[in-house]
């Protein structure tokens, strides 16, 4: 059968990709540090509690591209350009996961 060999390659492909992530990527300690430098303005996981921009639960794709994009300057901002400013790409990038992931 051709099924079973596919799903096992696949889940093999799936356990790379993690632990290839999980190498590049920050622990979970040092993320939550991270985001709670957002939680003041954004929430404790992204979801404010007044009208404040809400990014828990956003697309991890929109979240990253907006970053990439404050810190670069290429949209308008107020605070975010110095906050963005403050990350490498690669740990803004690991915070635009981490808030995906957030309950909305
Ligand atoms: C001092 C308050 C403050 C802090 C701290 C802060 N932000 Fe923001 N954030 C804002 C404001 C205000 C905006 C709207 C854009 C602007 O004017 O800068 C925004 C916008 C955003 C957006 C775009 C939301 C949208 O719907 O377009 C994202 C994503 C974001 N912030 C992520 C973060 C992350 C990640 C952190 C922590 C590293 C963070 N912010 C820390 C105030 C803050």
């Amino acid at each position: 059968m051709h099924v079973p060999a596919m799903k096992t390659v696949l889940l093999g492909a799936s356990v790379l990709a993690l632990s290839t992530l999980s190498q590049a990527n920050p622990s979970a300690t040092q993320l939550r540090t991270w985001a709670s430098a957002c939680a003041s303005c954004h929430g404790t996981t992204g979801k404010p509690t007044g009208d404040a921009y809400p990014i828990a639960g956003v697309d991890q794709a929109t979240l990253e591209r907006k970053l990439l994009d404050f810190k670069g300057k290429k949209i308008p901002a107020t605070l975010m350009h110095q906050i963005a400013a403050g990350y490498s790409d690669d740990e803004l990038k690991a915070l635009a996961a981490y808030f995906a992931k957030q309950p909305k």
